[in-house]
């Protein structure tokens, strides 16, 4: 039995807690703590007598002690450092939300520190934990591919999902959360080092914010879209798409969004910052980059970022075949994940088994998944040491950062 306490109980901290209270035999919810009551009190309300007790803010949680064998941090970007580090210093063992910090140096401290304290630090890369990841993972372990040579994948956030999250939404703007390329891609920077089986030794990156900025507005757009925009009718952005047809966005930024009557949500769309027009936020993340690499192992990576497609693909070039899967091979063939073997030239399906019990939803299972892996992870015998466990995708998620940022190539301090 693995007693979790949480820390943030927003949409990630109550999705990982309703799960893990999904498995009794497994798991006990023992704490939870928000600023907000209702969603500390809906996490507390997992335990299986109800009766967790709640704090509402982390000074108070923090000085209640260790209460529990792991906590799951999922408050806001910029507060995950100095939460993880409050939390080392109590000895919990912790399943942190990405990112685990705004910058490098603040990854590799949070590192050395989990490592002297004997800590355990998972960060919430759910994507290796969906059966569509695993089955890549498998076909590079079995050797079908021969020796890893190259890797390219690409990321279409899609453009509301862009425009929720990224434009209007919590990590509009990099100071107050993380870069696009830590906040959105940090799960696929951890995948090309998953998959090549290294870290990176250099990396150039390239990335603008080009479509979702003031001189893009159709003429007349006011600030809001409820100001009576004249374009609202034929604009894809259109806030009052969380009336119909986007109101699912809703339950992740609006307290009770699953029973909202139309009044309320029309008052959220005409007063948050999800009703702002799209092109006059104060957003400055990119809305696409890119990324080319070299891994200390040689192999090479390419990574595209763009608002304007959907989903993830992946192709991994080896000696012996290439492995190609995603969206965008989903989309063109009937099935979603192939490889081709060189010696023969025939391409082949990999079957991607998708179990179908609901708690496979989220992010094409990874969610639950996590989930599921906590005590494999974390228990007596877990797999985990101590330690941040994923620096490797963060160093290169944040050296491509400094890449775009500085126009130059970014070496890594390690092996360059
Ligand atoms: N792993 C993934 O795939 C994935 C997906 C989305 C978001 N995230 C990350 O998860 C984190 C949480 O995202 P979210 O969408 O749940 O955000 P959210 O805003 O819904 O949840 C954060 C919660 O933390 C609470 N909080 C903030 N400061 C606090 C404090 N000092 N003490 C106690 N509670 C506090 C807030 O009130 C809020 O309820 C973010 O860092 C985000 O980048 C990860």
């Amino acid at each position: 039995m693995l007693t979790i306490a949480t820390l943030g109980c927003g949409a990630r901290g109550r999705t990982y807690s309703r799960f893990a209270a999904s498995l009794p035999d497994r798991y006990k919810i023992v704490a939870a703590c928000d600023l907000v009551e209702c969603r500390a009190q809906e996490v507390a309300a997992l335990h299986p007598e109800r009766s967790a007790p709640i704090f509402l803010d982390e000074e108070e949680f923090f000085a209640a002690g260790k209460l529990a064998d792991l906590v799951i941090i999922a408050t806001q970007d910029r507060d995950h450092h100095a939460h993880a580090l409050r939390a080392i210093a109590l000895g919990y063992d912790i399943l942190l939300e990405k990112p685990a910090a705004q910058t490098l140096e603040e990854c590799e401290d949070l590192d050395q520190k989990a490592r002297a304290a004997g800590v355990k630090i998972g960060l919430c890369f759910v994507l290796r934990y969906t059966p569509f990841y695993r089955s890549v993972k498998a076909v590079i372990d079995s050797g079908k591919l021969g020796r890893i040579i190259s890797i390219h994948a690409s990321e279409g956030v899609e453009p509301y999902h862009q425009a929720h999250s990224f434009v209007r939404g919590h990590w509009a703007k990099s100071e107050h959360s993380t870069p696009m390329i830590l906040a959105k891609c940090s799960h696929d920077a951890d995948l090309l080092c998953w998959f090549a089986g290294s870290e990176i030794r250099q990396v150039s990156s390239f990335g603008r914010l080009d479509f979702f900025r003031k001189e893009n507005a159709p003429a007349g757009a006011p600030q809001r879209c409820s100001d009576g925009c004249p374009h609202a009718k034929d604009c894809m952005y259109d806030a009052h798409r969380y009336l119909t047809d986007k109101r699912s966005w809703l339950r992740m930024v609006l307290d009770g969004a699953e029973t909202a009557s139309d009044e309320k949500v029309t008052h959220f769309i005409q007063t948050s910052p999800w009703g702002r027009c799209v092109y006059h936020c104060d957003n400055n993340v990119v809305d696409h980059q890119v990324i080319a690499g070299e891994m200390l192992n040689g192999v090479t990576i390419n990574f595209t970022m763009t608002a304007f497609d959907s989903g993830r693909s992946i192709e991994i070039y080896g000696t012996k075949g290439a492995l190609k899967g995603g969206q965008a091979w989903k989309d063109s063939h009937a099935f979603e994940l192939s490889v081709r073997d060189h010696a023969t030239g025939l391409t082949a399906e990999v079957p991607v088994e998708h179990p179908v019990e609901a708690g496979y939803a989220g992010h094409g299972g990874g969610d639950f998944g996590i989930v599921d892996s906590l005590d494999k992870l974390f228990g007596p015998h877990g797999t985990l040491s101590p330690g941040l466990d994923g620096l490797a995708g963060h160093r290169l998620a944040l050296l491509a950062e400094r890449s775009r940022l500085t126009k130059q190539r970014a070496l890594a301090a390690i092996g360059s």
